[in-house]
């Protein structure tokens, strides 16, 4: 029998699947950018929301997905007597969902983004379908269009009502002041259906009257309004009823109220009843509905608008075509159909976390909206390969966050360069914050060529935390706001690449006693939070090494390309230029503190505002000195080898200054995390990443999760490591295939050109995915896979602009270098089509771009050369460098603007 799983439209990302509703974890994103997020089941579970404070629908967790009553419902009464739901939830239909003979036949069609459940009863002979989505414009409304069919040969009366329970308020509720919040509620029943608008709203902002309304309008495809309504929850299930069996439908009542009529308190559904109808065979008839949240009033009649088939179709056309033309910016073609349209998923997934943020689908990972700095900069790199048009503005305004000590705000606003003092007074340092930034703006500068961006000024982040929150700040209010300011009261400003290296720099002499730069609150890992005091993170400290090497080749190009050679930087931050006043010796740990504190001291509450001259050589030399420094110090110090004659990079060190990895009595303890990163900062050389990847495949490798894990077991709750080791082994970030790790596992190998290792890692995260039987995941790639093969916290993860940059920028090598295009490509021999071709769509210096490379010979990766570049039919000329070919910006920047451009490039 063959495996159960999605499949693909051909050639297209849309796809099918049957019996999806026997799956528990199954769920789908619905939502614009007016930020009208849903998630739906294919049982039509789920929430819909704008914002932690504004639920339309009761705010879901995976658990509840199946656990909880509360579903948009369509029920049908036949006949006068049997009670169905269109939707698939009803007691009975649960029960009869594994019963051969009652069983109906459900299958799951959804695209770009929409979702639509076909169910067909062969008892009752009825067909349902059921379609939503979200319209992609300003509105903050749910769409949802029902279509009963007789498919028998009798006629059949159905008595229908739409039943969406109507939470309407903040997910703070879901437990505190449950019942009071619903005291609050105004409903009132309007022609087309059900209104909520609570009076208060209670929540961290306290009681406040309230604005925000919530409604479920509805009108059958002909555009006729409901006959009643059942807008009080309590009434419409009955006693002893439930919104799975409501007695208002069982007993097909018709006591329902009419539109004009207010209630106060009471939980609230908007349940519409339609008017019975008599269906002949093969006859159908449809029923359109919207749920709205209102924050600012509509003008438009929103029934009018959408609650027909007419309007309704024209939306959803409409909604295609806007998600359509988002993920057609970067398309592959390869040998492997399958996998370009899976890939069409994982493009669309950051912008999904633009939208969701990390909080709001049903495996919902951490806050209350808003977004993490890491992700923050991390979705930006796809955004870059996407959307270039916004980025340099995002990339600036994020700048604003950074704090003098070279730490920054975590709690990000949704507003552009909006950051939040911390409410909760929690001061923890994530180290590695101060490196992504860096990799993002480089990757703008290469694709972009605008190096006058690092001379931009932007604004320093001040709160109450200083010396990268080991102090508070008694002096300082809120009142005072969140800019730094000078001596003399006014805002402090410095370019964005004196960010930059405040960034650096001041992380270079936070170090442990090993000289690694201290793991803080924790790294990339969140799970690492119990070892602020003496931990150390030598994987980080690799990748900081490599931002200060490559940041010095970025001024190198300022320097040439510019004709520049000074700069300005804050008087203060001199102190930490040491290979230009007194020499640090970067072997002395106290030496290196002692310098940091001065520095810290320096620019404790105030700055002076005064700016020093320094020459770009300078700032190079110490670059250079500081990055060649830290590689091979951990060249010299990390490298180990077990027992068994394995050997890879230490990646820690725990809160007793104790060496993470290596043999251990309780099993050999070995982390990913160790070897992403010396492999991507050039800290391991090409022999050891041969060792590397050996001791990888032995110890971390699990093809039962579809790759490398993030860690061995340990056996051990690390309580000197952090929260990660309370997990279950194999969850999350206790040793799960973490993805977002995994592919950056993959970049790093592709980058020092193990490109047949890198392919691997890629290859067996997506066979695993696409074995729908084990990962019981919709395409896209998910942030883990748990102990058993199953992929969760879907959509939302970093995993996906990661796997989008790798294969734009390592597997079909199409990068920037300080504005050329630079083609490098790493396609292994199976990616190549039968005609050995594979191709990329994507955009460059704001030119569409369809590259075709050309393989005929079949040459592995690593053997072929670029040949030849043909640009619409015409040969140009490009240089070689190291194998890449560099086509300089004019070339391309001369294309037209509006039209797709041809670029054949062959291999062999
Ligand atoms: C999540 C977080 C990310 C963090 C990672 C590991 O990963 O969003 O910031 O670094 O866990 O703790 P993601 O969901 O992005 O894959």
């Amino acid at each position: 029998m063959s495996k159960k799983s999605w499949e693909f439209v051909e050639g297209n990302e849309e796809f099918s699947l049957k019996d999806p509703d026997k799956i528990n974890s199954l769920y789908f994103p619905l939502a614009n950018e007016a930020e009208m997020m849903s998630a739906i089941t294919p049982s039509l579970h789920g929430d819909i929301k704008t914002g932690q404070n504004t639920f339309a629908m009761e705010p879901v967790s995976a658990i509840d997905l199946h656990n909880k009553k509360s579903s948009r419902n369509f029920w049908v009464v036949v006949d006068k007597e049997e009670a169905w739901s269109a939707t698939g939830y009803s007691a009975k239909q649960e029960v009869y969902k594994f019963d051969n003979d009652n069983s109906e036949e459900v299958t799951l069609e959804a695209g770009m983004l929409w979702h639509k459940i076909t169910r067909e009863n062969n008892k009752l002979n009825l067909k349902s379908e059921v379609t939503n989505f979200v319209p992609s414009n300003d509105d903050t409304v749910e769409l949802m269009k029902v279509k009963i069919t007789n498919t028998g040969n009798k006629a059949r009366e159905v008595s229908p009502t739409a039943a969406i329970p109507i939470y309407g308020r903040s997910a703070d509720n879901l437990r505190d002041h449950r019942h009071v919040t619903s005291l609050l509620n105004r409903i009132e029943t309007v022609d087309n259906g059900v209104e909520v608008k609570p009076t208060l709203s209670f929540d961290e902002r306290g009681h406040k009257l309230n604005a925000v309304s919530y409604k479920v309008l509805g009108r059958d495809g002909d555009g006729k309004s409901p006959v009643g309504f059942f807008p009080i929850l309590e009434d419409f299930v009955g006693e002893g009823g439930s919104l799975a069996w409501p007695e208002s439908v069982i007993s097909n009542a018709n006591d329902y109220c009419e539109s004009g009529e207010k209630f106060e308190g009471f939980e609230a559904v908007g349940a519409l009843r339609f008017e019975d109808v008599t269906l002949k065979p093969g006859e159908e008839k449809s029923y359109i509905l919207a749920i709205v949240i209102e924050e600012d009033e509509y003008e438009e009649d929103l029934a009018a608008k959408y609650c027909s088939t007419q309007g309704f179709n024209a939306y959803l056309e409409a909604n295609k075509d806007f998600w359509q033309s988002k993920i057609n910016k970067v398309q592959f073609d390869s040998s492997d159909e399958e996998f370009d349209s899976w890939m069409k998923w994982v493009t669309l997934q950051p912008t999904l976390r633009r939208i969701y943020g990390c909080s709001f689908l049903p495996h919902h990972d951490y806050g209350r909206g808003g977004r993490g700095w890491r992700d923050l900069w991390q979705d930006c790199l796809a955004l870059l390969l996407m959307e270039p048009e916004p980025v340099r503005d995002i990339l600036f305004n994020n700048f604003a966050g950074v704090r003098i000590d070279g730490s920054n705000a975590t709690i990000i606003g949704s507003k552009p360069g909006e950051f939040i003092a911390d409410r909760n007074d929690i001061s923890r340092v994530w180290m590695d914050h101060g490196a992504w930034p860096f990799l993002t703006t480089k990757l703008y500068i290469d694709r972009s060529g605008d190096l006058e961006f690092l001379l931009e000024e932007q604004n320093y982040f001040r709160d109450a935390q200083i010396y990268r929150s080991e102090k508070t700040d008694e002096s300082w209010s809120s009142e005072d706001g969140n800019k730094l300011l000078d001596e003399d009261g006014n805002v402090y400003s410095g370019t964005v690449l004196e960010h930059i290296l405040v960034q650096h720099l001041t992380l270079f002499f936070n170090v442990g006693e090993h000289n690694n730069l201290r793991l803080e609150g924790g790294d990339w890992n969140d799970g690492l939070d119990m070892a602020e005091d003496k931990g150390e993170t030598v994987a980080f400290t690799g990748l900081y090494g490599r931002n200060m090497l490559e940041l010095a080749d970025l001024l190198r190009s300022l320097q040439e390309k510019l004709e520049i050679d000074k700069l300005e930087i804050a008087r203060e931050m001199k102190l930490l230029l040491d290979t230009l006043n007194d020499k640090v010796d970067y072997d002395s740990v106290t030496e290196k503190h002692k310098l940091l504190d001065n520095y810290f001291t320096s620019c404790e509450s105030v700055i002076s505002g005064e700016k020093v001259e320094v020459s770009i050589e300078d700032l190079i030399l110490d670059l250079e000195r500081k990055g060649n420094w830290i590689i091979n110090h951990i060249r010299s110090n990390e490298w180990i080898e077990n027992k068994e004659g394995y050997k890879w990079y230490n990646g820690y060190y725990d809160n007793d200054a104790q060496r993470l990895e290596g043999d251990h009595s309780s099993g050999v303890r070995m982390t990913l995390t160790g070897q992403v990163f010396s492999i991507m900062s050039g800290v391991a050389t090409k022999e050891q990443i041969e060792k590397i990847t050996d001791a990888a495949d032995h110890y971390l490798k699990d093809e039962s999760v579809g790759g490398y894990r993030l860690n061995t077991e340990f056996n051990e709750v690390k309580l000197n490591m952090g929260r990660a080791f309370g997990f279950a082994f194999g969850e999350k970030e206790n040793g799960a295939m973490f993805s977002h790790m995994a592919v950056m596992y993959s970049n790093a190998l592709y980058k020092r050109d193990f490109s047949k290792n890198g392919f691997e890692v890629i290859n067996s995260i997506y066979e695993h995915c696409k074995d729908f039987e084990t990962s019981r995941t919709y395409p896209g790639i998910p942030e883990y896979i748990d102990s058993r093969g199953r992929g969760l916290y879907h959509y939302l993860t970093g995993s996906a602009s990661w796997l989008l940059l790798t294969m734009v920028n390592q597997v079909y090598g199409v990068q920037g270098i300080v504005g050329d295009l630079m083609l490098d490509p790493k396609l292994v021999k199976s990616q190549f089509d039968k005609n050995g071709r594979a191709n990329i769509t994507t955009i460059f210096a704001d030119r569409n771009l369809n590259i075709t490379y050309e393989n005929s010979e079949f040459v592995e990766v690593n053997d072929y050369k670029i040949k030849t570049i043909t640009i619409n039919n015409e040969e140009i000329d490009f240089n070689l460098e190291d194998g890449a070919a560099v086509i300089d910006r004019e070339l391309i920047s001369k294309l037209d603007k509006d039209k797709e451009h041809q670029l054949e490039v062959k291999l062999g």
